[in-house]
């Protein structure tokens, strides 16, 4: 029996390909341009299996359009909000992703995000490759101090563990909501709340790390940012439909919200326009995964889901709902 074939629809870092052309037939979206859903079929005719990135949408209708002979999607990805899982399963449709091997870069990001937030980074940054350094001056770029503030942390997987971690050795107090209890928690001596609102009435900083699904999508919105500290921090590098942009934008304004720091946009690369005219945001464009060594790590993961589907042993990390 010859190779499996596998349509892979982005192009994947070198040592990654490597091993996909060695253990595979590749049919590759050589110029790495997004593709329309009406493309997929006719790349992934004949194959076996998809390799995607959370740029491609699989919701019902594109994974209608998929062949018959599509076995399994692997996501370069530990997030599968682009994925219809319940469509998938329905067509028989296997679906993997690439949880923990980005746990540190993300939670380093987030840290990154507050500590911009919090420190003026990008207008201070802005300012001085603009020439307008000036003076130093003793109440110039002044931020927020982390250390000793509350952040709260929502969704207390790995990675909100992880960003738990680093912020223990920032000195700050942690407070976290999630579905239930996380053991680890508590050697951080960090605090449960088994509600959302009563951790935002105690977050002078809140770090956003729960996946996007139907229950999350624009939980922080006006009514939730009311409910936290005036002048509190807001820090996203989960995905960007768990903010309501209009209501964080609203109180970056008034000053309810004294800063954000945020990797991930609702329908990024096209953000919304207003949060480039704010000084009190530091932004960056969804890096939180972008080291060498993460993103080999996360496409080795893709491969190695794959290997074991046409195995026919257990995946490394099948999404089940
Ligand atoms: C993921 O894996 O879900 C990330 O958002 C990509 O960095």
């Amino acid at each position: 029996m010859g190779k499996p074939k596998i349509f892979a629809t982005r192009r994947f870092p070198a040592e990654v390909e490597k091993r996909l052309y060695a253990s595979y037939d590749v049919v590759m979206n050589d110029n790495d341009q997004p593709l329309d859903i009406s493309d997929y079929a006719r790349y992934a005719d004949g194959c076996d299996g998809l390799m995607i990135s959370p740029t491609e949408k699989m919701d019902r209708t594109a994974i209608n359009t998929l062949p018959e002979s599509i076995k399994i999607i692997s996501t370069f990805s530990v997030g599968y909000d682009h994925i219809d899982v319940a469509a998938a399963n329905a067509r028989d449709i296997t679906i993997s992703n690439t949880p923990d091997v980005l746990t540190d870069a993300t939670a380093d990001i987030a840290m990154l995000c507050m500590l911009g937030a919090a420190r003026q980074a990008q207008a201070s940054e802005k300012s001085l490759r603009e020439g307008g350094w000036g003076r130093w001056m003793p109440s110039g770029y002044l931020g927020t101090h982390m250390s000793g503030k509350r952040l709260g942390i929502l969704g207390m997987g790995n990675i909100g563990q992880a960003v738990a971690r680093r912020a223990k050795g920032f000195d700050m107090p942690i407070h976290y909501h999630n579905r239930r209890p996380v053991e680890e928690a508590n050697v951080l001596d960090a605090i449960y709340h088994d509600s959302i609102e009563s951790l935002l009435a105690v977050s002078d900083f809140l770090s956003i790390n729960c996946p996007l699904t139907d229950n999350t999508h624009h939980l922080i919105n006006k009514d939730r940012i009311n409910l936290m500290p005036d002048g509190a921090i807001l820090v996203n590098t989960a995905r960007g439909p768990v903010i309501k942009d209009i209501d964080v934008i609203a109180a970056l304004k008034t000053g309810k919200l004294a800063a954000a720091g945020l990797d991930v946009f609702e329908g990024e690369p096209n953000i919304n326009p207003e949060y480039l005219t704010l000084d009190n945001v530091f932004l960056v464009p969804h890096i939180g995964s972008a080291t060498y060594e993460t993103r080999n790590d996360m496409g080795f993961k893709c491969l190695d889901n794959l290997d074991a589907f046409f195995a026919g042993t257990k995946l490394p990390s099948q999404v089940s709902l």
